[in-house]
């Protein structure tokens, strides 16, 4: 075990003194078992290789036989150490090591290396596994060409799979036992390494792919879930057609394998040709998937498929440029999903969710750039920073160069790449070389971590005509970072007349504008537009062209008329949560003196509009009439939060919605129930539901027992898991006292149905009532529950740290004692799993003074155990500094 807290330098980089070239590798599976024989070509890669001192990197790594070209090593010639096999004298011309280990993968209970789940072996490498399984120079510029044999009991594994073609198969004869041979000729680091074998079922299908080769498509799953995989083999033909048509790349080996399986710690992998899914992101039907899950599905798979091109084909050069792979992807995965679905929608959600992960990552202590440049345990560097913001500094990227010459970037960054191992700066320059543009200021978005501030003040004169605008932006200090420079933040704007068209100018100074952006590059700037012919509502950041805080001195007048007249569908949808947002703010501050704001009958009336205006998406709708969640008030706050008090602002501010819309919510209610029909999960059918249920979820909020009463009767009659979780969640969330009978009835339904189990693990976890820490430890002993299971442990323990505001931040503390006993104890067997349900702690400081100290107090205590894996001793020790 990895014991030291050694950190890692971006500066430091140096080139690895020897390299691989190809790998041979035998896996002789058993359960408790496992022979691997791994046989490398190894060859001198730098000078440094004239030392001839070879350093193989192992994690709990057993040696049972070593080999250089053909022979066995001396025992003094070589040192071996679970974390490393050092080799004191190797030549220094080419060689081949032969090296033999065992891996006991019915032990392996971090989910890291070889593993079992559910009786199915897999593999999980990325990012320091596959040392797990031999000892290898494990670093992502060492790029392999692999072939893999896989030999196992017949009966215990039919299905044996890896990376690249099928090459060879067949019995051993007399023994029951039976081989595989896979070889992939793409030359890649080990991360991307996979193996799979086990009992499973699949469903087959075939793309043909631009140049007119026929590829074929597995999903394999647990016996009686194939019918389950129908979904995602859909979106994996879509996604494989659309990266040819927006992006001209083309899948590249004869099979694209996917696995499913029911124990993984993250979400999905992209190991090349075999990839390798938490079986929640490939299974759904309507019986048991939302509207959310399918779209996940489709996200989901699509993101691993293109990692084939942004991650596979062009690799990283070491771990800080994950961003590279994981920005880029994310980023090409959002742009899929919009032009699957409704892009303004799906904006909207993904600007949500950043602001909800990163935002409070990057404004507290865990800050740091999308491009890190130290790390202790790079495991935790998997983040919102990497990925969300990552991708956006590529949307940036796009919008600043317009469409065609992002295009003609990202077409020479193949051609120069290609079979590469790359850096952020090779990404950059492909850029500006294919565009003739000088990024130098663009790149401060990788290296300067923190949300910049940007604030705008207009001013209008009628008599001249002119509209100023002034902008500044700062962006705030950060761990480890204290100055900051100004960066080029695109700002996608319009000027709003008065009959809500955009109104022109004549000519525009103090700046760069072009086609509907500002390039702020300045600490402070003022625009000048000249001939404007009436005062303007300025609509700035259009679409959150820049991952940043917007503050902007606008009336409430304006704002409204944003929200009914504004023609880019995200800054609507922003000026009705700004609005929303004020109305929290002061509501928080006015329940310590036990009084509310009164609510601006506007507001109200506006959301009606936006409820009853049939020219809008009903997906839209919903996402407007939906208030800021209680964590997104509290980051708003960011200092004294009081969970309870900025909860019984929000339950006041939805009552009083509720209230003045009341005449509507029915009818509407009614005429959406009216082409319900049978399921489909098309964007169109998922919005009217969202509609639906968000209309159910405002009733409800008045607590009326016709409410109540329709929420019962909707959990009764749903004829799809979309609307029958709604109405639990409505009720559960309400706290209201028919939970427990549907929560109940839910259970029961889907008794056998793990992924089903863990949303009602989830609505259990997320009951704002005092009575629900006990019930989430009593859950800890409930037959559905297992406490080795990453989803279980997320869908329970994570979503009441993670999405309970009231009860995870109890004022005696207890929820937080209650994580640091789950997380001292979890941490033993998964600690990846573990140092993720802590980062629920990362706005601790935040927090009023009596729950600050608690929080710490739990911390502190986490921090003093003996033995704490690395993984969780680097987020704890980072988020108290
Ligand atoms: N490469 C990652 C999987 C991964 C994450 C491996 C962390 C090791 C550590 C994969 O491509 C990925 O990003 N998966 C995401 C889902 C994706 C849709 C953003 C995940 O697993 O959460
Ligand atoms: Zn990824």
């Amino acid at each position: 075990m990895k014991t030291d807290a050694a950190a890692f330098r971006l500066e430091d980089y140096r080139a690895p003194a020897f390299t691989i070239d190809t790998v041979d590798l035998n896996f002789v599976l058993a359960p408790k078992a496992t022979r691997v024989t791994a046989k490398l070509a190894i060859r001198p890669n730098t000078d440094e290789a004239a030392e001839g001192k070879l350093e193989l990197i192992g994690d709990e790594t057993v040696l049972k036989g070593l080999k250089l070209d053909g022979a066995s090593v001396p025992a003094d010639q070589y040192s071996a150490t679970p974390d490393l096999l050092t080799l004191h004298r190797v030549p220094n011309a080419p060689f081949t090591l032969e090296i033999e280990t065992e891996v006991d993968a019915d032990a392996n209970t971090k989910l890291m290396g070889l593993y079992r789940s559910n009786g199915t072996y897999c593999t999980q490498c990325e990012a320091e596994g596959f040392r797990r399984i031999t000892y290898f120079l494990d670093r992502p510029d060492v790029l392999a060409v692999y072939t893999t044999r896989i030999e196992a009991a017949k009966l215990d594994a039919p299905i044996l799979l890896a990376n690249g073609n099928p090459v060879e198969s067949g019995d051993i004869p007399g023994t029951g036992r039976h081989f595989a041979v896979w070889h992939d000729p793409f030359p890649k680091p080990s991360y991307l390494f996979a193996m799979v074998a086990g009992d499973l079922g699949v469903i087959t299908a075939s793309f043909r792919t631009m140049s007119g080769r026929d590829v074929e498509l597995r999903i394999y799953c647990e016996h009686g879930k194939e019918a389950r995989c129908a979904y995602a083999m859909d979106a994996l033909k879509r996604s494989m057609k659309w990266d040819e048509d927006v992006f001209g790349l083309e899948y590249d080996l004869d099979i694209f394998v996917i696995v499913a399986v029911s124990d993984f710690n993250m979400g999905a992998m992209e190991n090349k040709g075999l990839n390798i899914f938490n079986d929640k992101y490939v299974l759904a039907d309507p019986d048991t998937a939302t509207d959310a899950d399918y779209a996940n599905v489709e996200g989901v798979i699509a993101h691993e498929y293109f990692h084939n091109w942004t991650g596979n084909r062009i690799t990283c050069r070491d771990w800080f440029q994950l961003c590279l792979k994981e920005g880029l992807t994310v980023f090409r995965d959002q742009e899929f999903s919009s032009d699957m679905r409704s892009r303004a929608v799906k904006r909207i959600a993904d600007v949500r969710t950043l602001q909800a992960r990163q935002f409070p990552e990057d404004g507290g202590p865990l800050a740091h750039p999308v491009r890190p440049e130290i790390y202790h345990e790079i495991s935790n560097f998997y983040t919102p920073t990497v990925y969300e913001k990552g991708a956006e500094v590529v949307r940036m990227l796009k919008t600043i160069l317009g469409p065609d010459d992002f295009r003609k970037g990202m077409d020479l960054y193949f051609e120069r790449h290609d079979g590469e191992a790359a850096t952020v700066e090779d990404f950059l320059a492909s850029f500006a070389d294919a565009a003739g543009v000088d990024l130098a200021q663009f790149h401060l978005w990788y290296s300067q971590a923190g949300t910049p501030q940007i604030v705008a003040k207009g001013e209008y004169d009628a008599d001249a005509r002119t509209y100023r605008l002034s902008l500044t932006q700062s962006v705030p200090p950060t761990p480890g970072q204290t100055l900051k420079r100004p960066m080029h933040t695109p700002i996608r704007f319009g000027l709003m007349g008065p009959n809500g068209e955009d109104l022109g100018y004549e000519t525009v100074s103090g700046g760069r504008v072009e086609n509907d952006v500002i390039h702020l590059t300045e600490a402070s700037q003022t625009l000048t537009f000249e001939g404007v012919g009436a005062r303007p509502v300025p609509s700035l950041l259009r679409g959150f062209s820049a991952p940043v805080r917007l503050a902007i001195d606008i009336s409430t007048a304006d704002l409204l008329f944003q929200v009914r007249a504004d023609n880019d569908a995200f800054n609507r949808w922003q000026a009705a949560q700004t609005l929303a947002m004020r109305n929290l703010i002061a509501g928080t501050a006015a329940q310590a003196k036990g009084s509310a704001p009164s609510v601006e009958p506007a507001l109200i009336e506006a959301l009606g509009d936006v409820l009853d205006n049939d020219l809008l998406e009903p997906a839209f709708r919903a996402q407007v009439l939906q208030l800021p969640s209680e964590a997104d008030i509290a980051r708003e706050l960011r200092h004294d939060v009081d969970p309870d008090a900025i909860a019984a602002a929000r339950r006041a501010l939805r009552l009083a919605i509720a209230t003045g819309l009341q005449d509507r919510l029915q009818p509407r209610y009614a005429a959406l129930s009216e082409d319900v029909g049978t399921y489909s999960p098309d964007a169109g059918s998922a919005g009217r539901r969202a509609l639906r249920n968000t209309v159910l979820d405002l009733m409800v909020a008045t607590r009326s027992q016709d409410a109540v009463a329709q929420a019962l009767r909707h959990f009764e009659t749903a004829n799809n898991m979309t609307d029958r979780l709604a109405a639990v969640g409505i009720l559960s969330q309400a706290a209201l006292p028919e939970r427990r009978a549907v929560l109940k009835a839910f259970h029961d339904r889907y008794a056998d149905d793990a992924l089903v189990l863990d949303k009602w693990l989830m609505l259990e976890a997320t009951v704002p009532s005092s009575e629900t820490l006990e019930r989430v430890q009593s859950l800890l002993r409930h037959p559905s529950y297992s406490a080795n299971n990453p989803n279980r442990i997320r869908a329970l323990v994570g979503s009441f740290a993670g999405a309970n505001q009231t009860q995870f931040n109890r004022v005696d503390g207890a929820g937080y004692e209650f994580l640091a006993d789950f997380a001292l104890d979890l941490d033993k067997r998964n600690p990846q799993t573990t140092s993720r349900l802590l980062v629920s702690f990362r706005s601790w400081r935040a927090l009023e003074p009596i729950r600050r100290g608690h929080a710490e107090a739990a911390l502190r205590r986490i921090a003093r155990a003996d033995n704490l894996s690395p993984d969780t001793r680097d987020i704890v020790t980072r988020t108290l500094a």
